[in-house]
């Protein structure tokens, strides 16, 4: 007799699997990601899109091969890319979007990304062990696990300690406080360094390569709220690619090697909108929404809440500066990078806060004196702020007053500073540098800009039809600019007409006259 086997057929939905839970497994946040197929259409619109605003960006024709001293780390032909992508086929459309922002981060300009708010830190992925780079008293350089590791991870990751806790090997299981400060001898193998320079090939950003080796570390920002701790590359991923990590460690004081493999624990992110399966995932969370593509801020019809909600739109999460005011960030220009994680709020330990703050500080502006008694600190994590004209006060208090102090010699700490207000950096150089033939009345404006088609296009209308851009918030009218003089541009005057053409890596490029 045959026993008769009941087979049920559960189809499981991999997106329902991780639906409502704060922590996953990186592998069944790819689940869920990977489980959709490329849509040629979007795909096709995806790339027709990025091609058209590359003619905004100075990038593409100079990265093609970066001059002196980065023409070895920076060579990216984007359009080449845009064209292999195109013909390209890919397993799912998780696989498209890894491609796509691999492929612009080899710009390594913090400027130009492709982000994908579907995909990019919707989940953060995490170790609790950020590393850190430390020199010996013989001035020898060595990787280790953070001294502060479990400070940080138990503050900020209570809920899932004891995941990592159980994962530890025999005496170590539960005594994960005993890793930090650890040297670390080897990262999967193999020296530290593989890992940190594969990470630095892909991170993007920045032109140097020791900038990008030193995103693989853990390190720190001056924040508006306070001080943030910034867990680097190696402990914190923006897509949930890898599983574990496995390390071979001396720990602080011993001279026993030990081998551990922790595994990576992927952490829903805070903007993510619910789902309960796959089609709710991809409606919440990755399609155009009313105000994805830009409102009409100008239309009579559109109330101030939209207007705000359109200057602070989506980009904005991905914006390496804190909360601005929208009446700011339409009315000053900003040059901020993007990353394809958004600002963190982890802090930092009250051990590592600096103390003997300087009045006058405020927001991302830190004053301190040094113990010399001549040397300032400016600690400058943004130059972004909620409000503009505070921000300006803020500098020139907090310099005024160190300078009252006895300060005569200034250090400006930029660590992980994401940019913000041009103006600001402008008035920041007139401030430390006084009134000069070289300040007044422009310091270091005399520039010229990109002038491709769709800016020539904009231009020419606005010139056309001022009363297109009532308030002066457009990027490309005329009156937002002044000459070298400092006589602002008449309303009529088209800036960017005739362009200036130019042969950039052997390619056509176009700039403004003025
Ligand atoms: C990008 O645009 C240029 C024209 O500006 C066009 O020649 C090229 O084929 C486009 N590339 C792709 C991949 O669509
Ligand atoms: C400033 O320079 C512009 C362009 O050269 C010129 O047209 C204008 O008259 C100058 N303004 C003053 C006040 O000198």
């Amino acid at each position: 007799m045959h026993p008769f086997v009941p087979t049920i057929l559960v189809i499981l939905d991999p997106c329902a699997a991780i639906a409502g839970q704060k922590w996953v497994a990186p592998k069944d946040v790819r689940a869920c990601f990977t489980s959709f197929k490329v849509d040629p259409e979007i795909k096709a619109n995806i790339v027709d899109v990025v091609n058209k605003t590359l003619a905004f960006h100075t990038s593409v024709n100079y990265e093609l091969l970066a001059p002196e001293p980065f023409t070895a780390d920076v060579h990216e032909d984007l359009l080449g890319d845009l064209a292999r992508i195109s013909k390209q086929q890919y397993p799912s459309d998780f696989d498209l979007h890894i491609d796509m922002s691999r492929t612009l981060k080899r710009l390594n300009d913090g400027h130009c990304v492709y982000i994908n708010s579907c995909y990019d830190s919707l989940f953060l992925t995490f170790l609790p062990i950020p590393l850190v780079l430390l020199t010996d008293s013989n001035g020898a350089q060595a990787v280790h696990i953070a001294p502060e590791a479990f400070t940080v991870a138990s503050a900020e990751f209570a809920d899932e300690l004891q995941v990592w806790q159980n994962a530890l090997p025999g005496a170590l299981k539960g005594q994960l406080s005993s890793l930090s400060g650890a040297k670390v001898l080897l990262i999967n193998g193999a020296d530290p360094f593989v890992a940190v320079d594969a990470n630095a090939l892909i991170t993007g950003s920045f032109q140097p390569f020791g900038t990008r080796q030193n995103s693989f570390f853990s390190s720190y920002n001056r924040a508006d709220t306070g001080w943030s701790y910034i867990m680097g590359n190696f402990a914190q991923l923006s897509l949930p690619l890898t599983d574990s990590a496995t390390l071979t460690i001396q720990l602080a004081n011993s001279v026993k090697t030990e081998t551990i493999t922790l595994p990576y624990r992927s952490r829903i992110g805070s903007t993510a909108v619910p789902w309960t399966d796959s089609t709710s995932f991809r409606e919440n969370n990755c399609v155009a929404i009313d105000g994805t593509n830009g409102v009409d801020i100008n239309a009579p019809d559109t109330s101030n809440a939209k207007r705000d909600t359109a200057t602070l739109s989506t980009v904005s999460k991905f914006r390496q500066q804190p909360k601005i005011s929208s009446a700011d960030a339409r009315k000053h220009a900003l040059n901020v990078m993007l990353d394809v994680t958004p600002l963190q709020d982890i802090s930092l330990p009250p051990a590592l806060t600096p103390g003997g703050v300087v009045s006058g500080s405020l927001g991302v502006s830190e004053f301190h004196l040094l113990n010399d008694g001549k040397t300032g600190v400016l600690a400058l994590g943004s130059f972004s702020e909620d409000d503009f004209d505070t921000f300006e006060q803020t500098l020139l208090t907090g310099l005024t007053n160190l300078k009252t102090m006895g300060a005569t010699q200034l250090i400006v700490d930029v660590s992980n500073n994401g940019g913000g207000f041009i103006c600001i950096a402008h008035w920041l150089h007139r401030i430390l540098a006084g009134p000069k033939s070289t300040t007044v009345p422009q310091a270091g404006l005399d520039t010229e800009t990109r002038a491709g088609p769709l800016a020539r296009l904009i231009t020419k209308t606005i010139v056309a039809n001022p009363s297109l851009d009532p308030n002066d918030e457009l990027l490309y009218n005329p009156i937002g600019f002044a000459f070298l003089n400092n006589t602002v541009f008449p309303a009529t005057f088209d800036w960017l007409e005739p362009p200036v053409q130019k042969i950039i890596n052997g390619r056509q490029d176009a700039f403004s006259p003025e």
